[in-house]
């Protein structure tokens, strides 16, 4: 693809210009796609297409809407897209996150459909298409579509640029047949997928719910042999491609080394050296399992009673999509079990959990993640999951243990972490003492395993794939014509 022009479709942009009194201040959102396709634009230049979301972003962009990036160094443009407020409210609080997200993780919160979001979302997802239409130098640019809240416009590209080579990558599960017809535009969603030459899942399990889906809701001509879709005379092939980080390198080595690490988080929670901390973090959201989590935390306490007074549980959650009232009131209800947990529990200096819901920079993180003793990741369901990775990938000291739940794609690649079911909190509570009391010498078996498969399937390796496999259907083409 060298030489060929790349264009990313995103709702969230990499970079967020806030106004901060009379300066500008750029924010990096907490995003587990944001972290993924950030080093590769770096790496490739190009146009990034994002809803410009910032208060000061209209003041940083040039006359085409243009902002360079990264701050510091810049390295490829930002073309942002403006919506009205009453736009954001039906296509990314309503259609995407009231309707779609919970459609597609298993949470057992009821999806919302309302004719108006759907007419926001539609109007949207033409104008991001638009935008490629226009920032399009040639007939047959790569366009990267991201995640759920555009998932009609790889049609509508399609439509004005034939010869595109469009990549569309589905960041969270796909459900099954079943639940997936719950959707009233479920016939629209399909068809504006398969405008994609290459449609992206991070697991094999759904790809096939993907093809299932479209077998029963769709007429369409399927092969289960090549995994591809032929709808409406356009090919479409449906892969698996799971999703990483970028392996740190330099910079892991410039952070303060794990043994400061344990003492700087300890001491900013004023804890005794040898207190053991267990860590969550993520944006507060109801697919994420942190009310399960917090009642293993409790579980624990309950059967062992010895690590009240040493153990703590520090939940780090970025606050989240908070118009929504179904994160309003999840939210309640994770500060209302924590404060239960810590009543029953705690005492004058001591909480068993420790709830931060706020934003924390990747500086901050790296050093919860160097210092804890263990990492508990508990989804309901979850697409991925990086957070698991970029917990490995911080303990260049061989030890940490993971807990991770099965519901979640990294489960699939790293199964010598502590896998569980966080429904059951029982054995969530056996794998926290497990964590808490596993020898040295199996913390580092286990973590040196992890560490080889995330370095090796890094977030190059993700986009390489999916990118080796778009040139290799453009050479097909140009032979082929
Ligand atoms: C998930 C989605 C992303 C999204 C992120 C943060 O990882 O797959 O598309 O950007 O959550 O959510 P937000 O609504 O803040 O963009």
């Amino acid at each position: 693809l060298a030489g060929d022009e790349i264009i990313i479709l995103s709702n969230r942009e990499p970079y967020i210009h806030n106004w901060k009194e009379d300066r500008v201040e750029v924010q990096v959102p907490a995003s587990g796609l944001v972290t993924a396709l950030e080093p590769i634009m770096r790496a490739c230049s190009g146009v990034w297409i994002a809803h410009g979301s910032g208060s000061a972003d209209r003041d940083t962009v040039d006359a085409r809407g243009h902002v360079r990036v990264p701050p510091e160094r810049p390295a490829y443009a930002i073309r942002r897209i403006w919506m009205k407020a009453e736009e954001e409210t039906g296509y990314y609080y309503g259609f995407a996150n009231e309707g779609l997200w919970p459609l597609c993780h298993l949470a057992h919160v009821r999806p919302v459909f309302r004719s108006q979001d759907w007419r926001h979302y539609k109007e949207i997802n033409e104008r991001f298409a638009m935008a490629v239409i226009e920032e399009a130098k040639t007939d047959n640019p790569v366009v990267l579509v991201q995640d759920y809240h555009l998932a009609l416009a790889p049609k509508i590209i399609r439509d004005h640029l034939a010869n595109a080579t469009i990549i569309t990558f589905w960041h969270i599960p796909w459900p099954n047949s079943e639940r997936y017809a719950i959707c009233p535009w479920h016939r629209e969603i399909l068809e504006g997928l398969l405008g994609s030459s290459i449609l992206g899942f991070h697991t094999r399990f759904h790809c096939s719910n993907f093809i299932d889906s479209v077998d029963r809701l769709l007429e369409s001509r399927i092969d289960r042999d090549t995994s591809t879709i032929s709808h409406g005379g356009k090919l479409t092939a449906v892969h698996h491609y799971p999703i990483s980080i970028e392996w740190p390198s330099g910079p892991l080595r410039a952070h303060p080394s794990v043994p400061d690490c344990r003492t700087q988080i300890r001491t900013l929670h004023r804890l005794k050296p040898e207190h053991r901390i267990a860590l969550g973090v993520e944006r507060l959201d109801y697919t994420k399992g942190i009310l399960e989590r917090f009642l293993a935390v409790e579980r624990l306490l309950e059967l062992q009673p010895e690590w009240i007074g040493r153990f703590t549980f520090i939940q780090i959650a970025a606050p989240s999509r908070s118009i929504i009232e179904q994160y309003r009131r999840f939210s309640e209800e994770v500060r209302a079990l924590a404060d239960r947990i810590n009543a029953r529990f705690g005492y004058t200096g001591y909480q068993p959990i420790v709830l931060l819901v706020e934003h924390h920079s990747p500086a901050d993180l790296m050093t919860y993640y160097r210092g804890a003793d263990c990492c508990f990741v508990s989804s309901l369901h979850d697409g991925m999951n990086l957070v698991a990775k970029e917990f490995v990938a911080a303990r260049d000291d061989d030890q940490g243990v993971l807990i991770l739940s099965q519901f979640t794609g990294a489960a699939c690649e790293l199964p010598e972490a502590l896998i569980v079911n966080p429904y059951h909190i029982d054995q969530c509570a056996a794998a926290l003492h497990l964590a808490l009391t596993m020898p040295a010498v199996e913390q580092r078996a286990r973590m040196r395993s992890m560490r080889g498969v995330v370095q090796e399937f890094n977030v190059y390796r993700w986009a390489g794939r999916m990118l080796m496999d778009a040139a290799r259907m453009r050479q097909r083409a140009r032979l082929i014509r």
